[in-house]
């Protein structure tokens, strides 16, 4: 990164296409974010929004706001569209997402509807639970990926944008291992043009979105822009990516909790971890093939953070299992239990509960907001191909062929805000150059 070179300022309106406009996640992100512009509400779990910095060493005492220090479009210059296979407005939507109270939706009902989907690339195959009505026709893949490519370009001439970000909030597709079809653009484009069973409409919106220099992220956990092929095309275009997966709930706990038996050098002999959720994403997940994608999702992040090869008789043959039960009364109030197996001094074992009680969109809302505010700063700093410094928000985190991804929460969380201090031309913290503690250190070893 040129850290000579700061972020250009954020001028204009920044478009924002949602992919599954109409969802849970999609729609309390937008009844929120314009609640917070109408301020109404709070952007609690933001980032962007709330989190501070720390420039210099403790005793500069500067700590500015991560918005006043990196040039964020502001809120009030966010502009939505995006398109859904339901031709409703996102007012009917967000009321039958049950997400937020009617009183909440109430407040920013007039904008709500008045934001409607266009239509879909939708293909049935792929999220088998779902059917759609709202769905372009074409008649190949490269024909569906073109009307996208229209869509984008008539929504930032009407619409007046300066700039767009593309998101994925849409239902988990089945899975689909990165195989040929995938391994550069160019066989990619081929198998588009062939429609190829190994191309789902994910990564039509994402070849779309890199093709008109849209930068996009994926939340969920299916492959999308996550191929050597789309990976490729995103630096020949220089334009930023990054997923996958929100991390949100269960996950988000195991990210914190694993590092800690780990620094602690605790011993792990099995984690079991067991969700009931009753809203549409529930029951896509009901799906074999869909349950597959967000599993394989899941299940990565303990080998990467406990390095079972390094520590053989800690955690060299524990047992990792996840479930995800569609259970309709719960709706979005997902309950997730984790049943973990731990030993300690002399192979003596406990055990650790946690029972977390939690609201899957309410959770994932403030991600989608500070990826899209981080996406299109990466994209005025002119850095392209995988983000990786936003693993912080992503179950599975893209990363290079070569590189292990991090998953450790705290790792990532560094991470992000040390990208952050690059950006603008500070010192990335290390906490060794703490120059009282690093002098006196010194001195007793002179
Ligand atoms: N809520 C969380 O905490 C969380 C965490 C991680 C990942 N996710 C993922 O985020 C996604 C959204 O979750 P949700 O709870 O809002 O689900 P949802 O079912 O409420 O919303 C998904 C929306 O996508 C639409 N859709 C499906 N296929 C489409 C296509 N091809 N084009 C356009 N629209 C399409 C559906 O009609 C629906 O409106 C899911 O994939 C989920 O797995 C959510």
């Amino acid at each position: 990164m040129n850290t000579t070179i700061k972020p250009k300022t954020a001028r204009g309106r920044l478009g924002v296409l949602i992919v599954g406009l109409n969802g849970a996640v999609s729609t309390t992100f937008l009844a929120g974010t314009i609640a917070v512009r109408k301020g109404i509400a709070e952007p609690v779990g933001s980032l962007t929004q709330l989190a501070s910095i720390r420039l210099g060493k403790r005793s500069d005492n500067k700590f500015p706001k991560i918005k006043d220090f990196v040039p964020l479009t502001d809120l009030n210059d966010l502009v939505f569209g995006g398109w859904d296979i339901r031709d409703e407005d996102c007012y009917k939507s967000a009321l039958y997402a049950g997400v937020l109270s009617e009183k909440h939706i109430e407040s920013v009902k007039d904008e709500l509807s008045k934001l409607k989907p266009m239509k879909a690339v939708f293909d049935q195959k792929y999220v088998t639970r779902l059917h759609g009505d709202w769905v372009k026709k074409a008649d190949s893949k490269f024909g569906f990926m073109n009307l996208i490519r229209e869509d984008i370009r008539k929504f930032k001439a009407e619409q007046e944008v300066d700039r767009i970000v593309m998101i994925w909030c849409a239902s988990t597709e089945i899975f689909i291992s990165p195989n040929g079809v995938h391994k550069d653009i160019k066989t990619f484009e081929t198998a588009m043009r062939e429609s190829h069973s190994d191309i789902s409409p994910s990564m039509l919106y994402a070849y779309a979105a890199l093709a008109e220099g849209v930068p996009f992220i994926n939340g969920a956990p299916n492959l999308s822009v996550d191929s050597p092929a789309l990976v490729q095309f995103a630096r020949m275009r220089k334009v930023p990516v990054a997923g996958k997966d929100f991390k949100t709930g269960q996950t988000l706990l195991k990210t914190v909790i694993a590092p800690m038996l780990k620094a602690k050098m605790l011993g792990l002999r099995g984690w079991f971890s067991s969700n009931i959720l009753g809203n549409r994403d529930g029951e896509v997940l009901d799906d074999p093939d869909s349950f597959k994608t967000k599993e394989q999702s899941k299940l990565s992040v303990l080998d990467v953070i406990l390095q079972p090869n390094l520590y053989p008789n800690l955690y060299g043959s524990y047992h990792h299992m996840v479930r995800i039960n569609y259970y309709p009364p719960r709706g979005d109030d997902k309950e997730g239990w984790d049943n973990i197996d731990i030993f300690g001094w002399m192979g003596y074992p406990m055990q650790l509960k946690i029972n977390f009680l939690c609201k899957d969109s309410i959770l994932a809302a403030p991600l989608v907001l500070d990826l899209i505010l981080f996406m299109d700063l990466a994209q005025r700093k002119n850095m392209y191909g995988i983000q990786d410094w936003l693993s912080f928000f992503f179950k599975s985190p893209m990363h290079l062929e070569k590189a292990t991804p991090e998953h450790d929460l705290f790792i990532q969380h560094m991470k992000l805000k040390n990208t952050l201090r690059k950006m603008m031309g500070e010192k990335p913290i290390s906490h060794l150059d703490e120059t009282e503690t690093v002098k006196e250190f010194e001195a007793v070893f002179q």
